[in-house]
């Protein structure tokens, strides 16, 4: 592992970025710096410190990580869906309090707004937890005021992104064929993907949940796409940010209709996580649903304390499990 000193610091590299450990405290960030590492003298892109932790990291271009989200091995997989919160301080409090814990079987995913992911993944360096784009443009360049191309989340420390949100849907009329676009040009640039599908309350009330979903499978999920890179969240439209959870039975009969469809395309390996209204209350029942691969958590995690009680009950069930 290459090392290198800057002023008072320790710099060690990791796939991606370089971290520095600095012996006293630091509270400025450095517009850029030039550091010295086995591989020469380097620009460091952007330099990031905590003046209460004493911590501190910097990105440089360095060979990307490749290993895939689930090549770790691990059970169960809990993301934070952060949306359009919070603003950055508290963005940063949030990173540095997940960055303290970590939990036995369970590999958490940080999907924050696009703009602090950098900031976000040197919070997380040397973490079990990775970060994401919430979405990503399907072309790989050009003329796209606003959008972000996968390759760019890539090259801010992303290692995952998240797909066909409900709320992407809604919002931005986003369609299964764009998503499935969305998916291909996530994998060419190296990311994994998660695929959000679910249905809504009139298409649950109206007795085609199972239908609605499978047809958004069948939309939006790329034919021949590698079973390791792909991901999928149920996550019914009535129970996002509403309080209101699905119930383990209609959440066991959905996991297990998705398992089928998996099943007959060779992806049965790929993990489901449920997403809606996951709290540390609900999440032992959730997790104890067979075909239950993690959760996709909004709201409960922005408070620190919530998302690690809803991984603590990972780490329960992935102990189960094993
Ligand atoms: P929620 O959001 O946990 O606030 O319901 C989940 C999501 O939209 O991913």
């Amino acid at each position: 592992m290459p090392e290198c000193y800057a002023r008072s610091c320790k710099l060690s590299a990791r796939p991606g970025q370089l971290t520095i450990s600095c012996a006293v405290p630091v509270s400025a960030a450095w517009p850029l710096q030039m550091v010295e590492t086995d591989g020469g003298i380097r620009a460091v892109d952007w330099v990031w410190c905590d003046a209460a932790s004493g911590r501190a990291g910097a990105m440089v271009p360095l060979p990307a990580d490749t290993q895939s989200v689930r090549g770790r091995g691990i059970e169960v997989i809990i993301a934070a869906n952060w949306k359009m919160n919070p603003p950055l301080a508290d963005a940063a409090a949030l990173a540095v309090a997940y960055a303290a814990d970590s939990f036995d079987g369970v590999t958490r995913i940080l999907f924050p707004p696009a703009p602090y992911l950098v900031q976000m993944g040197v919070r997380l360096d040397g973490t079990d937890m990775l970060v994401g784009g919430q979405d990503c443009h399907h072309n790989a360049s050009g003329a796209h005021t606003g959008d972000v191309a996968a390759g760019m989340l890539a090259d801010c420390g992303a290692r995952v992104v998240l797909l066909g949100h409900s709320e992407r849907r809604a919002d931005h009329g986003e369609d299964d064929a764009l998503v499935a676009t969305k998916a291909a040009a996530a994998l060419s640039a190296g990311l994994d993907v998660m695929i959000c599908v679910g249905e809504t309350l009139d298409q649950r009330e109206a007795g085609s949940a199972e239908a609605v979903v499978t047809a958004q499978l069948e939309g939006s999920v790329p034919a021949g796409i590698d079973t390791s890179r792909l991901m999928l969240a149920y996550e019914p439209v009535w129970a996002i940010g509403t309080g209101k959870v699905a119930g383990v039975e209609e959440i066991a009969a959905m996991h297990a209709a998705i398992q089928q469809w998996l099943a007959k395309r060779d992806l049965a390996s790929v993990p489901i996580l449920y997403g809606g209204s996951v709290k540390p209350g609900n999440a032992d029942a959730i997790f104890g649903v067979p075909d239950v691969g993690g959760a996709l958590v909004g709201g409960a995690s922005l408070k620190a304390e919530d998302f690690n009680g809803i991984c603590s009950a990972g780490a329960r069930a992935a102990a189960a499990r094993s």
